[in-house]
């Protein structure tokens, strides 16, 4: 790491909560897409209603289509409309007022080197107008084959300043897919850093702007009492599901090149892993947190092609019934290949060869038309040894089992033995629950907001670094060659609606274990909570 990226990677002095940062303008490229006006917007008005917004910000959008500025914050507002959890109805009118005065468009085509003289013009311009230095943040909203090509052209124009941390400063923002595999990652990671330095980057993943994700560093560093039993002495095994109730929804030639493996367990299954598996960081810099994030997804123990073969369940969905509405399969969806063998679901055990994990499974699974939304990671403890209370073979104790739940419903579950109250010594699991939503009395913040506001402090722990992108790579790579072409080109299937293949559950139950029920905490989803995406 150069010296100028060590900088980057600096700890930076605990923030405020009210803290505001220094005047910015963020370029959003793809700013008429999809990902702008669900997410992005929303979450910059939301920052702004909140007082997060420095007075003097402003939101710059690049896309193709002419448009005004006043086309484009109508768009917008129509956006916040929908998606937001605040609607500019509700707010006091002079606040959208002063939103959209901030937002404008520049039409542009990625490729052309001489729209970004103009953006270029247009930025220094807005930054002289407003008296401030000129930050920019560039958020790449766009397909990932226009990452390197939208980076390099910024870099001719001079709008990369590669070598500044003070302001006026600049910062790239992108979206999975980093790569579909570990060469393509490479070569991302070697295009983003001909034109940024690696600290400028900040690579998106937003579950890990969710406040149930960053609580696991919390409830395991801030508590004593978790991290002695942390580990194989303890636990038996973890799980991590991340199900989802919904299909392809019009994404289908995008997924149909992805499949689960690179469009889930790549990211955001990695990070989950890596939370739960990392040792204690020596701080909570971005490089002590995301050194130690590393060092898990490197002590992964490599699945040989051969076993990914045999070892890796991989499924599709056939049609079935979804919130009691018949629904089509997978091969079914528009723009999906009629003999596609991409993976819409997949199950398989990993393991974290270290002292602390040393013989602990991870039992991962993720896919889609699964019967709830629903991401959580148990973690099932030891059983009680076979003697007083647990005497009786033909009636185990259930074992303790600690649910992290990180949506819908975030919480945290612990299930124990208790007495029934009564004459006879009747033990029954019940479960202790914390949840979000009733020990703070709103719903955490969204995870754009969380992140676009850490990007515009330049704090990146939260971020994913080029080192992680390719050490998940390195371990799925094998994985994903491995199953190509598996079981003589078929891929076993399983009815929309249901959770999985069969051979997801003789997986798990070939080691003597069950997949954990999906109605830890509140047994169904909270009302209103959306279908959505996960991306
Ligand atoms: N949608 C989500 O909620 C979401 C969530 C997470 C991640 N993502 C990822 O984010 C990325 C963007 O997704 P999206 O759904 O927003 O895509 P999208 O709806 O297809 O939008 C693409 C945008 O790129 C612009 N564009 C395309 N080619 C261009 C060119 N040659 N020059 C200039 N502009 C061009 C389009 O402008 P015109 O239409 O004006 O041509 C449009 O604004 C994808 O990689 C996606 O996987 C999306």
């Amino acid at each position: 790491m150069s010296a100028d990226e060590r900088k980057y990677d600096e700890k930076l002095p605990p923030r405020r909560r009210d803290a505001v940062p220094e005047p910015f303008i963020l370029v959003i490229f793809g700013a008429s897409g999809d990902l702008t006006r669900r997410k992005l917007i929303p979450a910059v008005y939301s920052l702004f209603r909140q007082g997060f917004g420095p007075e003097k910000f402003s939101v710059v959008g690049f896309a193709r289509r002419p448009q005004t500025d006043a086309g484009f914050a109508e768009a917008m507002r129509r956006g916040i409309e929908t998606f937001a959890r605040a609607k500019t109805a509700d707010e006091p009118k002079d606040l959208w007022a002063r939103f959209a005065a901030r937002l404008f468009y520049h039409r542009g085509e990625f490729h052309e080197p001489k729209d970004y003289q103009s953006l270029r013009e247009r930025l220094e311009g807005m930054a002289k107008k407003d008296g401030v230095p000129g930050n920019y943040i560039f958020y790449l909203a766009t397909q990932p084959d226009f990452f390197g090509p939208i980076a390099e052209r910024l870099r001719e124009a001079g709008l990369t300043r590669s070598n500044a941390q003070g302001s006026p400063w600049s910062r790239l923002i992108i979206e999975k897919p980093f790569g579909h595999d570990l060469a393509s990652a490479r070569e991302l990671n070697r295009f983003l850093q001909s034109a940024f330095a690696e600290g400028q980057v900040f690579r998106i993943d937003h579950y890990l702007g969710k406040e149930a994700v960053q609580n696991i560093l919390v409830f395991r560093f801030a508590n004593s009492i978790f991290e002695p039993i942390w580990n194989q002495k303890y636990v038996d095994h973890v799980q991590i599901t991340m199900s989802e109730e919904i299909g392809v929804e019009g994404r289908g030639p995008y997924y149909d090149k992805m499949g689960a493996l690179r469009d889930m367990v790549q990211n955001h299954m990695m990070n989950l892993l890596s939370f739960v598996a990392m040792e204690s960081p020596m701080d909570v810099s971005s490089r002590a947190v995301r050194d130690e994030k590393v060092k898990v997804l490197q002590s992964l123990r490599a699945i040989p092609r051969v076993c990914a073969v045999n070892g890796v369940v991989r499924a599709q969905y056939a049609a079935g019934t979804c919130r009691g509405k018949p629904v089509p399969g997978y091969r079914q969806e528009p723009g999906v290949a009629p003999g596609s063998l991409t993976e819409t679901f997949v199950a398989f055990k990993a393991n974290v060869d270290n002292w602390r994990w040393a013989g602990v499974p991870f039992y991962l699974r993720t896919g889609k038309r699964l019967p709830r939304r629903l991401t959580q990671i148990s973690v099932h403890f030891k059983p009680v040894p076979q003697i007083l209370f647990n005497a009786d073979p033909e009636k185990q104790l259930p074992p303790n089992t600690l649910t992290l739940r990180i949506q819908p419903d975030e919480g945290i579950f612990l299930r124990f033995q208790q007495k029934v109250p009564g004459m006879a010594m009747d033990i029954q699991p019940f479960e202790m629950q914390f949840g979000y939503g009733a020990a703070f009395g709103k719903p955490p913040p969204e995870a754009y907001e969380r992140l676009l506001l850490d990007a515009a402090f330049g704090d990146s722990t939260l971020f994913i670094r080029n080192d992680e992108v390719e050490a998940a790579w390195e371990y799925l790579d094998p994985i994903i060659e491995g199953c190509s072409g598996a079981r003589g080109g078929q891929l076993p299937t399983y009815p929309a609606g249901t959770w999985g293949p069969k051979e997801a559950d003789d997986l798990i139950r070939a080691d003597g274990r069950e997949w954990a029920a999906a109605d830890a905490g509140p047994s169904q989803p909270s009302a209103g909570e959306p279908e959505g995406a996960d991306y």
